[in-house]
């Protein structure tokens, strides 16, 4: 049974082109046993018509504060009294800034503010708005006090542009509310995870990578999401599906990786690093297919940025989970990775003759400064979970000290 069932959900429907999507989130929000309410802005209604959430909520839909009748049934304090939680999807960039800046000059802004419900907003708008300063700026501002941030996602937009902007798909969404009820050992906490090789190419046909297979962070992602959390995955590439209720986001190189986890960092509260990132790229990718010649052929490499080391460098970090793939000396080497990096948890594998790498099952021997456990072999799906449970015991016992566990920025 969805954690939704019997929840008591204010929709927030604001003025983009993801109002239609709206539509289908009410229908979805009801088939998992949840109540709907929708209270659509002026804007809204320019997009879908109030009487298309009408007939999908089954109840009527607020759009004013000054409405006398709407307000002799449940009033606006009423209303916000209601919800068990408020989800305002689409998210616009002007609903951002107005609610950063504490308005309430319209229904959905007041009941935000008068409701001590938990307040998620899916933003919905074009790349270059959601990139811009102002807006990053408010979206920061509502994640500190504690607002949950659902996306936005990437791809194509409405405008015919491509980028970080979309609102995040139904079943995405659904995933973020359900993980607020859900009672798990990660409930509430937003869990970032990389899985997978990365590649680095050559030339236009070639590249550098690894025999990752992303079994194992693709099993820890499903695992955290099991556990109650919101889970963002970035992927390398791999053969498997993309994980149901998980928001997955492919990536191709080390640096590309890099990029998104370093812009995801500051909205999880956990970082989980499964990922086979590659240690060296190309120091010059040819534009052309490189010609075999008769001699030897000399390749120059760079290294590749630390993700890891870096996420875990972060002033406000998230509680930060390497691996650590070795074929010698494993508890030594690891926890020698674990002290330089200044992590809080590293699971190590012994990845030789064959083991670790696109296997279906693994061993991992767990440490931390001052402890450690062993996971004995077995499918990865299990362990993942195993993993799971020791990652949410030890942040447990760091809960408190520095980590943005308690403030639950996204779900
Ligand atoms: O994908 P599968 O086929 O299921 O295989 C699983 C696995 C063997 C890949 C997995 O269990 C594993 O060990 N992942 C980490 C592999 C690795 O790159 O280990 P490492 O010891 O080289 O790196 C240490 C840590 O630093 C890792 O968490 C890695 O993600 C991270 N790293 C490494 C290099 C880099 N440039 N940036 C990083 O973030």
């Amino acid at each position: 049974m969805s954690s939704l069932a019997q929840k008591r959900i204010l929709l927030g429907v604001t003025g983009g082109i993801a109002a239609y999507k709206a539509c289908e989130l009410t229908r979805r929000l009801r088939d998992a046993g949840a109540e709907v309410r929708v209270v659509m802005t002026r804007a809204a209604t320019e997009f879908v018509t109030p009487l298309t959430f009408q007939a999908l909520s089954g109840q009527p839909v607020r759009g004013t504060l000054f409405d006398p009748e709407a307000e002799a049934g449940m009033d606006h304090i009423a209303l916000a009294r209601w919800a068990d939680a408020i989800l305002v999807a689409p998210a616009t960039a002007d609903f951002l800034a107005r609610l950063a800046h504490g308005r309430a000059d319209d229904l959905l802004t007041t009941l935000c503010l008068a409701s001590e419900a938990p307040l998620c907003v899916a933003p919905a708008m074009n790349r270059a708005m959601w990139a811009h300063p102002a807006t990053r700026a408010n979206a920061d501002t509502l994640c500190a006090r504690g607002v949950h941030l659902l996306g936005p996602g990437e791809g194509s937009q409405a405008c015919g542009e491509t980028g970080e902007g979309r609102m995040l798909e139904t079943p995405e969404l659904l995933a973020g509310l359900e993980a607020l009820f859900a009672g798990g050992s990660l409930a509430g906490l937003h869990v970032l995870v990389t899985a997978g090789p990365t590649r680095e190419p050559l030339d236009p046909v070639r590249y550098l990578s690894n025999r990752s297979s992303g079994k194992m962070g693709y099993a820890v992602a499903r695992a955290a999401r099991e556990a109650g959390a919101r889970v963002t995955l970035v992927t390398g590439p791999t053969a498997l599906a993309p994980p149901e209720g998980i928001e997955c986001i492919p990536v191709e190189t080390a640096a590309e990786m890099h990029e998104v986890v370093l812009s995801r960092s500051a909205q999880v509260q956990v970082f989980i690093a499964a990922a086979a990132v590659a240690d060296y790229r190309a120091a010059a990718v040819s534009t052309h297919k490189i010609k075999k010649s008769a001699g030897h052929l000399q390749l120059g490499l760079e290294r590749n940025p630390d993700i890891l080391a870096a996420v875990a460098a972060l002033a406000d970090r998230p509680f930060t989970v390497g691996f650590a793939a070795e074929t010698r000396d494993l508890e030594r080497n690891a926890r020698t990775k674990l002290m330089k990096k200044g992590l809080d948890l590293i699971a190590a594998n012994d990845v030789s003759g064959g083991r670790g790498f696109d296997a279906d099952d693994n061993a991992l021997a767990l440490l931390w400064p001052g402890g450690g456990t062993k996971l004995p072999r077995q499918p990865k799906e299990q362990l993942a979970r195993q993993l799971v449970r020791v990652i949410s015991e030890r942040l447990r016992a760091d809960q408190g000290s520095k980590f943005k566990v308690q403030r639950g920025c996204n779900p």
